[in-house]
C-alpha cells in the first residue's frame, strides 16, 4: 500500500497549464510544481506576464517552460503539442485553465461575442484534449483536468448566458472523454470554481473596495463557509485531481464554492 503523503507526489511528471500565466492557471501551474512536476504554461500573453511567471516557477526548482499559444487557433495547438512532446518526451496532466468571462443581457448579445467566448472557452478547451489526448493514448497514461465553473450549473440574472453554455459545455466534453479515453487510462475530470478572488473576481478581493461591498457582499452571504475562493483552494484541488490521490475518479465534477450551489437560502 502506498503512504499516503506519495499519493500526492507529482515527481517526474510532465504538465501543461493552459491560461498558466496569471489568475487561477498560475495557482494550479503552482500546485503542480510545489508538488514535483515539470509544467509548461502557455497563453496569448497579451499582457506580457508568461516569462515573469515561468521565472517565479523555475524558482522553485522545477524545469518549467512558456509557450505562445492562442488555443482558439488550431494550428497553434498543433504545434504547442509538438513543442511539448518535443522538448519534454510526454506530457502526463493537461490543465485546461484558460477561459474567459464575458457578461452582458442576452436579448442584446451581439453574436460575435458569443462566438468568441464559445471558441475559446469550448472549442479551444476541445482542441487541447485532443492534440494532448493523442500525445495520452500513445502513452497509454494521462489525466486531464478541465476548468468549468459553478456559473455552468445554476442561473445568474446578470447576464451569464454564453459563459453558462460554455461551462456545462466543459462537463458534457469531461463526461463523454472520461467514458472514450478510460481505456487508454486516461482520466478526465473537471473542476468548479465558485467566486474566487482571484483571476477574473480579483476585484473582489480588496475588502474595503466599492466592487466587494456591491456584489463580494451579497454573493458571500449565500455560501456556507461565508468567504470566497482562494488560490490555495484552488491549488489543493488541482494536486489532488492530478495526482494517484484522485485514482479512481474520472468523469467528475468537483465543486469548489464553498457549498454556494447547494444552499438553499433556508
Ligand atoms: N476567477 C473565478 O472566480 C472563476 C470562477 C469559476 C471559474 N473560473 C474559470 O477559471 C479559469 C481561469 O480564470 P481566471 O479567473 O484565472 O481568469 P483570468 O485571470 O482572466 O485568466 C485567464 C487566462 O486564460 C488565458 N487565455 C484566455 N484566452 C486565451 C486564448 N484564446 N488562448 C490561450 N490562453 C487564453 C489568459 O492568458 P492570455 O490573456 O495571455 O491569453 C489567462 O492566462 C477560466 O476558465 C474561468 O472561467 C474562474
Amino acid at each position: 500500500m502506498t503512504h499516503v503523503s506519495d499519493l500526492f507526489k507529482l515527481d517526474e511528471k510532465v504538465a501543461l497549464v493552459t491560461g498558466g500565466g496569471r489568475g487561477l492557471g498560475y495557482f494550479s501551474a503552482e500546485g503542480l510544481v510545489e508538488a514535483g512536476a515539470d509544467v509548461a504554461i502557455c497563453g496569448r500573453d497579451i499582457h506580457g506576464k508568461l516569462d515573469d511567471a515561468v521565472e517565479k516557477l523555475k524558482k522553485k526548482g522545477k524545469d518549467c517552460i512558456a509557450i505562445k499559444c492562442d488555443i482558439t487557433q488550431e494550428a497553434e495547438v498543433k504545434q504547442m503539442a509538438k513543442k511539448i512532446k518535443d522538448y519534454y518526451g510526454k506530457c502526463d496532466i493537461l490543465v485546461n485553465n484558460a477561459g474567459l468571462g464575458d457578461l452582458g443581457p442576452s436579448k442584446s448579445y451581439d453574436i460575435k461575442r458569443w462566438n468568441n467566448l464559445i471558441n475559446t472557452n469550448l472549442t479551444g478547451t476541445f482542441l487541447c484534449c485532443r492534440e494532448f489526448g493523442k500525445i495520452m493514448i500513445r502513452q497509454k497514461n494521462g489525466n486531464i483536468i478541465n476548468f468549468s465553473s459553478m456559473g455552468g450549473q445554476i442561473g445568474f440574472s446578470m447576464g451569464m448566458t454564453a459563459y453558462a453554455t460554455s461551462k456545462i459545455g466543459i462537463v458534457g466534453l469531461t463526461r463523454s472523454l472520461a467514458v472514450e479515453w478510460g481505456k487508454y487510462n486516461i482520466r478526465v475530470n473537471a473542476i468548479l470554481p465558485g467566486n474566487t478572488e482571484e483571476g477574473l473576481m480579483e476585484r473582489l478581493k480588496d475588502k474595503n473596495g466599492p466592487a466587494y461591498e456591491r456584489v463580494g457582499k451579497p454573493l458571500v452571504n449565500l455560501v456556507p463557509l461565508k468567504r470566497l475562493g482562494s488560490s490555495d483552494d484552488i491549488k489543493g484541488t488541482i494536486v489532488f485531481l492530478a495526482s494517484d490521490a484522485s485514482g479512481y475518479i474520472s468523469g467528475a465534477k468537483i465543486v469548489v464554492d464553498g457549498g454556494f450551489t447547494i444552499n438553499s437560502g433556508v
